[in-house]
């Protein structure tokens, strides 16, 4: 009965989980993965690095990362069918949606992957989703592009691996900025895990039904592509880019978002636990003056941004609110730099997301968390008699 259950509406009050993976204050605005602060990781790891950390819980030594990136490596092929999934899509379709349908489709290649109970079972099914990934991501994008879909280079690093995979054209030298390659690092670990967000709570959910990992994992693409979640990073761009058609005022833009009648939701701003701010919207923003800065490269848009953050840090409505800068803000604005068209801003994310996700499965799982089955506050009709249709 009503009494025994108490409702937590987006579950705001409630733990699911003890977890020794992410530790989140949000007073403070202290990001850890494993303990390590993410200031520190963001600046000195690689992406690979930390997703061993997040996955493992220890940052590995020399041969253990030599031997995660080869275990890796040797999972990067994608079957040759997979190709005709790909080729269902029309060139319109969100690369959201192509992603989260590619990833459940690496299920049908890969039936080793779905029965892990053992942790060797479970290594197995991580590192062929860590090496199929950033093939799924380039494909996505070349598929938008109508460039032949391609395969990685063994001597490449994970990152410049994924970039080449995803820039590279035919018939022309490829080659890339380092620096480039270095923003893209630093972004990835800093969207690598953030403890129970609505997507990680989604593989977990999914998950804790032994549905296994990459069924998990697609769910988790699903989930990040809602604008509320993930999916702000493309809504922030297409927010500024509006500001910048309609004169660029954001003092106009800020009064609008406020109307008593109808407040609009500011994209990028804003967190279920950030209060004060997030320290990966600050280190983002400091990232994209100097890649922009390196590149040599002015865009409106940054300005507009830096503008609207300063309205908002002045004005009693989204101070009250405790609304802030979050990592979505600014991070759009170094994939547009990078040349990443902005409907895979969010694809950018799920990739950086990846490692964490398949920390929080295999922890749930390890932990042999039960199946996930809220219960409910009954509110319906109370019993009554079938009327056949003619009596309706
Ligand atoms: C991510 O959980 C994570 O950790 C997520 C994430 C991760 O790494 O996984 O950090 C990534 O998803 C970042 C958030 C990206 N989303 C956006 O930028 C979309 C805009 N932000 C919001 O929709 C919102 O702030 C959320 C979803 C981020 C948080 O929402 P909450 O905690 O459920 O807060 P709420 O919706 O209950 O809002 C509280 C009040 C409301 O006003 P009142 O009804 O009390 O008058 O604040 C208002 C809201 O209307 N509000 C906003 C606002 N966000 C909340 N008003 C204007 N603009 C906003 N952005």
């Amino acid at each position: 009965e009503a009494g025994m259950i108490t409702l937590d509406r987006g579950y705001k009050n409630t733990g699911s989980c003890e977890s020794a993976i992410t530790f989140l204050d949000g007073e403070k605005g202290i990001l850890r993965y494993r303990g390590y602060a993410i200031e520190d990781l963001a600046e000195k790891a690689d992406f690979l690095e930390v997703a061993y950390l997040l996955i493992f819980g220890e940052l590995p030594n020399k041969e253990q990362l030599d031997k995660f990136s080869a275990d890796i490596r040797d999972e990067s092929e994608v079957d040759e069918e997979m190709k005709k999934i790909l080729d269902g899509f029309p060139k319109s379709a969100h690369p959201m949606g192509v992603l989260s349908s590619l990833t459940s489709a690496l299920i049908a290649f890969n039936p080793s992957s779905v029965n892990v109970d053992s942790e060797e079972e479970m290594y197995k099914a991580i590192v062929k989703i860590l090496g199929k990934f950033p093939v799924l991501v380039a494909w996505t994008l070349r598929k938008k592009n109508s460039l032949p879909l391609n395969y990685g280079d063994d001597s490449l690093g994970y990152v410049e691996n994924l970039h080449k995979m995803m820039f590279e054209k035919p018939g022309k030298k490829y080659n890339v900025d380092q620096s480039v390659i270095d923003a893209l690092d630093k972004l990835l670990i800093l969207h690598a895990d953030h403890e129970q967000n609505c997507s990680a709570s989604t593989v977990r959910m999914v998950g804790s039904s032994h549905a296994g990992l990459f069924a998990s994992i697609s769910a988790g693409i699903s989930a990040l592509w809602g604008p509320l979640h993930g999916g702000a990073n493309q809504a922030v761009i297409e927010m500024l880019e509006g500001i910048k058609q309609d004169g660029g005022d954001t003092h106009k833009f800020m009064q609008k978002a406020k109307d008593k009648e109808d407040p609009f939701r500011l994209m990028g701003f804003g967190h279920r636990v950030y209060k004060n701010f997030d320290p990966r919207a600050k280190i983002i923003k400091k990232s994209a003056d100097e890649v922009l800065g390196g590149l040599g490269i002015e865009d409106p848009v940054l300005d507009i941004a830096k503008g609207l953050e300063k309205e908002a840090l002045e004005d009693d409505y989204f101070v009250q609110r405790k609304l802030y800068p979050n990592v979505d803000f600014y991070s759009g604005i170094i994939y547009r730099a990078l040349g990443i068209p902005v409907e895979m801003f969010t694809v950018m994310f799920a990739l950086g997301r990846l490692p964490g996700w398949i920390a929080q499965w295999r922890e749930m799982r390890l932990k042999k968390e039960p199946i996930g089955r809220p219960r409910q506050i009954y509110v319906g009709a109370n019993l009554r008699d079938f009327k056949p249709v003619g009596e309706r």
